[in-house]
């Protein structure tokens, strides 16, 4: 092809080119191969240097003009993309007031440990963190429930795949609150009134559980605690709790790291304890507690005695569901993030 049939073909690829751009992006790539430095029209310039006398000076003005109608075509596309891209100055009103988000309120989960925490504060009971993963060790060994011990499967327990250590085992998400009784015993100030607040995960899933669930553990260590202080407690919860005429009754149970150990029932919140359908007797269950085993004490560095103490651990969700008016038939309802059920409340 000669030099003339070039300039030709190249204008005509540029206008085929020209059609396909969808941004300025593309504007600028598109103006780079034609019209830039080391773009194709300025290739062709030293072939047209290289001509002599009339057909120098044909093709010398046929390059401006492709050259110019290049320039023209490339500023109105230009001016097109930038059109599309700015705001028009007539559409935004400065004094139009921003989009509010709908007010919301905190979960009833958060407002339930929050009234929990009130509750106790009163009687001395502060608020720590323990790890929300621990090792074995503080989840079972130091609770006295050793690796071979049956007691272990009931926490159905999740391992985190990671080395384990030698003195404390695997690490675990902790599947109780109780796994912070011992740290707090070994942080070595006493006497102990500990409120722990904290997630627990186990492999469960129904009506009743989740698999990731809060749990509040009350810790009392001093001299001379004895049950009744344990009782006290709980009734004094259980009236601030859910209300006036509600009352504990503790139940014999096995809990490995308290001894004596007691299931803590509620009276039902529908009938008073007078035995519904609901409720099947007129109690319901609520959670765990008993005096801390010597065994416990021991591992916590504390003399047994000299010192006694007593725990508590219940399910902040099961709690909640047992409020009046709240009787909920899935517990799963809780973290479904359904507002149409969380607005409610
Ligand atoms: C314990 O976890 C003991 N650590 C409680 C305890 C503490 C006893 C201190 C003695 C002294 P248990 O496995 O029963 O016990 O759980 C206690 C409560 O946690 C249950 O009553 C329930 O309210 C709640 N809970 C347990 N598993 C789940 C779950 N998967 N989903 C929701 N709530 C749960």
């Amino acid at each position: 092809m000669d030099l003339k049939g070039e300039l030709k073909e190249l204008l005509n690829q540029f206008k085929d080119d020209a059609k396909q751009i969808n941004s300025l992006a593309d504007l600028e790539l598109l103006r780079q191969k034609y019209a830039g430095k080391k773009g194709r029209l300025a290739a062709l310039l030293p072939e047209v240097v290289k001509l002599a006398g009339e057909e120098k000076k044909e093709l010398g003005k046929k390059l401006n003009e492709i050259k110019s109608e290049l320039e023209e075509e490339l500023s109105q596309l230009q001016e097109k993309f930038l059109k599309q891209t700015s705001q028009p100055q007539s559409q935004f009103l400065k004094t139009l007031p921003g989009q509010q988000p709908p007010p919301g309120h905190l979960h009833i989960i958060t407002q339930a440990v929050e009234e929990i925490v009130d509750i106790f504060k009163p009687l001395g009971f502060v608020l720590v963190r323990h790890p929300e993963v621990d090792w074995e060790y503080f989840a079972f060994e130091a609770l006295n429930i050793p690796a071979t011990h049956p007691a272990r499967d009931e926490w159905e327990t999740f391992f985190v795949d990671s080395p384990a250590d030698k003195k404390y085992g695997r690490l675990v998400i902790t599947p109780h609150t109780s796994s912070g009784q011992v740290r707090e015993m070994l942080k070595g100030q006493l006497p102990i009134r500990m409120l722990n607040i904290s997630r627990c995960g186990r492999r469960q899933e129904d009506v009743k559980h989740l698999q990731t669930f809060f749990q509040f553990e009350g810790l009392a260590v001093d001299k001379g605690i004895s049950i009744s202080h344990l009782k006290g407690t709980l009734d004094y919860f259980a009236r601030h709790f859910f209300g006036p005429g509600r009352q504990t009754r503790l139940r014999p149970y096995d809990f490995r790291f308290t001894e004596p150990s007691f299931e803590v029932d509620i009276n039902c919140g529908l009938c008073l304890g007078k035995g519904c359908k609901f409720c099947k007797g007129g109690w319901v269950e609520l959670g765990g507690a008993g005096m801390v085993h010597p065994k416990v004490l021991e591992y916590g560095h504390i003399d047994p005695k000299e010192y006694t103490g007593f725990a508590f651990g219940w399910g902040v969700e099961r709690t909640y569901m047992m409020k009046s008016g709240t009787q909920l038939d899935d517990i799963r309802y809780l973290f479904n993030n359904d507002l149409r059920f969380l607005e409610q409340f």
